[in-house]
């Protein structure tokens, strides 16, 4: 039986990536705060937030991916610890809290792989963007680290979106002369939207990827690639 976890597949890249890989496996769990709004025959959900509670347990996965993420955008001086604490917690140790507890499913599995979710900061420098960078760099250096350790059974990437359109990000994409100027600062003239993304994770879930781990995908609409 193929079988993918997903946690926080409820919303957002998550939820496109269940969305369009119901067909592809027998199994999606999903593992987030909320439930998906669609339900499924191939769709099971548990109700958990990774920060606090224990995982449900489950034998068997070929695929892990790990979406819960931050965009905690503040000048250096308003960034307190504590908030550089909770973006890493949701971003760095909520994966590493899935992995060490899927390892022993992912080596079941067949063909397994795990997905984690970086972004486009740590390459580019951006104003207010020091804790999530932070956090993010540290989730490109477990995906090198847990890529090399884990190989050949496992494979290990990161998707490094740049903005893509999701509630995450509601707070960049507020009105419609956001949206243009978000459009107009990539040299691709587009942002992203969650199913372009989900492509990119279906591509690197498959066995078309067979050759890929420990790598980062940068996802930029030419932003970190082109100075035009
Ligand atoms: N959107 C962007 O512009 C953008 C850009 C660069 C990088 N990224 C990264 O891409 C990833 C996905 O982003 P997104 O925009 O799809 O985020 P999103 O819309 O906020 O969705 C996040 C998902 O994670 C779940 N989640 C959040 N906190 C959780 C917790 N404590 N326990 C369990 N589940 C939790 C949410 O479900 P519940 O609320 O139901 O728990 C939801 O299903 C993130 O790592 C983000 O940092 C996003």
């Amino acid at each position: 039986m193929a079988r993918l976890i997903v946690v926080g597949g409820s919303k957002g890249i998550g939820n496109a990536i269940v969305t369009s890989l119901l067909s592809s496996y027998d199994e999606i769990v999903n593992i987030s705060r909320t439930a998906p709004e669609q339900s499924h025959h191939n769709l099971k959900h548990y109700e958990c937030d990774i920060t606090n509670d224990e995982l449900p347990n489950i034998d068997a996965a070929d695929g892990l991916v790990y979406c819960p993420g931050s965009i905690n955008l503040k000048p250096i001086n308003r960034l307190s610890i504590d908030d550089f604490k909770n973006d890493f917690e949701i971003n760095v140790l909520g994966a590493v809290k899935a992995v060490q507890k899927y390892l022993p499913a992912l080596k079941n599995g067949k063909n397994p792989s795990v997905i984690l979710f970086s972004t486009v900061a740590t390459k580019l420098g951006m104003p207010f963007h020091a804790s999530v960078a932070a956090s993010k760099s540290a989730v490109e250096g477990l995906t090198k680290s847990l890529g090399a350790e884990l190989a050949p059974t496992i494979r290990v990437n990161a998707i490094a979106p740049t903005v893509t359109d999701t509630e995450l990000a509601s707070k960049l994409l507020r009105n419609e002369r956001m949206v243009d100027n978000m459009n107009e600062r990539h040299p691709l003239k587009k942002y992203l939207q969650p199913q372009e993304v989900a492509d990119m994770a279906g591509f690197l879930l498959s066995n078309k990827a067979a050759s890929l781990s420990g790598k980062i995908f940068e996802m930029d609409c030419g932003i970190i690639s082109f100075k035009m």
